[in-house]
């Protein structure tokens, strides 16, 4: 579902893969007026643009801009967006750049740098969703940048639907929160498939697994602000999950890993930090206490 604008605003889109072409598609569903480049010339259709809306594309990144209140970098990194954000600059004027192209927190920042010593007002997004979530109450997107700059470009990109976090000045924390959520899905994607293999390997079809692994993954959610308190009180002593008795459950699930033949890595890296702490911490010391040597390496 789009919310519509108060009112129409000018919007460049600079870069039309799956995602660009995404926002495109919101945003003119929004009732703004969208003006986009994409490096390889593609017609409308071919961008999946067709749908209604107003949509001009245009031959280059500088026509686009010309006229936009808004600018929408969306490319595959931030070596690409740099150059792009170097040839509009001086074609911005007032107009407020959200670059969503995906970058390591670092790169956020230095592309931030490099936009302000152009003159250019800019917003580090980050899209927290995949693209058919894009328009919907599905929908989260982070930005980042000088608190007017923000409430221009979230106004204006209200038609992505959801919620739009302003995350505060640091062009960083966009990013940074896009990959620590990437962390815990692919780490969970990938326990996932491997306790999905292990079952199999005794004839525990996929389908008939999935209602245990739906199980316990709600189990995990339930352990998550236990996990985020002990993160910031750092005393460990609940009393609720022992040290000593998960290391040796995560023993078992080596062992049957490498019983039946399913590579083990995943189970052994967790169990070896268990057995790092272990040697450090009294036996009945909250597990979570394996978190001493992430905060503090
Ligand atoms: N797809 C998703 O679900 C999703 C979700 C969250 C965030 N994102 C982020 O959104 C950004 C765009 O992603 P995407 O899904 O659209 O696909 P993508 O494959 O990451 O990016 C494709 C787009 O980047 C352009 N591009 C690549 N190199 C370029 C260069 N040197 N100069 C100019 N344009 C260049 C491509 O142009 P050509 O067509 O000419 O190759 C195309 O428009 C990425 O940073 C991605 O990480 C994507």
């Amino acid at each position: 579902m789009t919310s519509t604008p108060v009112t129409t605003t000018s919007i460049a889109v600079l870069g039309l893969g799956p995602m660009g072409a995404a926002l495109t598609r919101a945003l003119a569903s929004g009732g703004h007026r969208l003006t986009a480049w994409n490096r390889t010339a593609r017609t409308l259709t071919e961008h999946g643009l067709d749908g209604g809306g107003d949509v001009a594309l245009v031959g280059n990144p500088e026509a686009a801009v010309a006229g936009a209140e808004v600018v929408v970098v969306c490319v595959r990194d931030h070596t690409a967006s740099r150059e792009l954000v170097a040839a509009v600059a001086p074609l911005l004027g007032d107009a407020v750049l959200v670059n969503v192209s995906t970058g390591s927190p670092e790169e956020a920042a230095e592309s931030a740098r490099q936009a302000a010593a152009l003159g250019v007002r800019y917003v580090t997004g980050a899209v927290m969703v995949p693209t058919p979530m894009v328009g919907t109450d599905e929908c989260l997107v982070l930005y980042a940048g000088a608190p007017n700059d923000v409430a221009t470009a979230t106004a204006a990109l209200a038609p992505l639907g959801g919620v739009a976090d302003d995350v505060g000045t640091d062009h960083a924390v966009p990013p940074v929160l896009d990959l620590a959520m990437l962390d815990i899905y692919f780490a969970g994607m990938y326990a996932f498939l491997h306790a999905t293999a292990l079952a199999g390997r005794y004839g525990v079809d996929p389908a008939r697994f999935l209602p245990y692994a739906e199980g316990v993954t709600d189990t995990l959610r339930g352990s998550l602000p236990g996990l985020s308190a002990s993160m910031t009180d750092r005393t460990y002593r609940t009393g609720e999950a022992r040290l000593d008795m998960c290391l040796a459950f995560l023993e078992h699930i080596v062992t049957a890993s490498a019983e039946s033949g399913v590579p083990s890595a995943l189970p052994a890296l967790i169990r070896d930090a268990s057995a790092r702490a272990l040697r450090q911490h009294p036996a009945d010391t909250d597990w979570d206490v394996v978190a001493e040597e992430l905060l503090s390496s």
